[in-house]
């Protein structure tokens, strides 16, 4: 290669770097946890690490921390026990989680605002609210729907008692109560979702 080119690629090699050094450098530390909230099938869990990577902290997924608790999948504890008994056992690991001084960013799931038969959790809503900062991520209802239909063949996810749409329906006051800020992800990669967040979080 010849001199001058060769020195071009360093220069613009070496600005890139200063630039992303400057990214890193700026990015405050994050003052509270950021629990990402919304409907399964929304990207929640993606856009979780994502988010982890770029703020460089852990994330913590409740339904993981919920199947270690149990020693065995969502799927077959709501089996054997119900979808109340798993609300109790979700409601006791994000009290357990919001006590725990680490930040990170916290994958809920989908009915983390429910308990009982699919009623409101005030309790952990309110734990929600203020343990973390909560980012309620939306996508048109029929998209969500879709994504989810075509996903099922593989899902591992335990199957919502009553219609889906009814329930989608009933969750998003909660999920709003809930949220400190809304960001609909249909429109963007999980890049882009995970940066729009990162400015919110600044
Ligand atoms: C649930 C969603 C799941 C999991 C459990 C209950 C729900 O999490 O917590 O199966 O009630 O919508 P995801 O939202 O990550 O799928």
């Amino acid at each position: 290669m010849k001199l001058r080119a060769m020195a071009k690629k360093y220069r613009r090699k070496n600005k890139k770097t200063k630039k992303l050094q400057k990214r890193k450098s700026t990015t405050k530390t994050l003052q509270k946890s950021v629990a990402l909230i919304g409907f399964r099938g929304v990207g929640k869990t993606t856009l979780a690490q994502k988010l982890a990577e770029l703020r460089r902290v852990p994330v913590i997924s409740l339904d993981k921390k919920i199947e270690e608790y149990l020693n065995q999948t969502i799927s077959d504890f709501v089996k054997s026990h119900g979808w109340p008994a798993f609300r109790e056992v979700e409601k006791k690991i994000l009290k357990e989680l919001a006590q725990n001084p680490e930040i990170c960013i916290l994958d809920t799931g989908g009915g983390i605002v429910e308990e009982g038969e699919g009623e409101a959790s005030k309790e952990k809503i309110d734990i929600l609210k203020n343990s973390f900062f909560c980012i309620y991520l939306t996508m048109p209802d029929d998209l969500l729907l879709e994504r989810l239909s075509s996903a099922k063949k593989t899902d591992s996810r335990p199957n919502l008692p009553g219609n889906i749409r009814e329930i989608l329906e009933k969750r998003k006051p909660l999920y709003l109560q809930t949220a400190h800020a809304v960001v609909d992800v249909s429109q963007a990669t999980v890049e882009e979702a995970a940066e729009r967040i990162n400015r919110i979080l600044k």
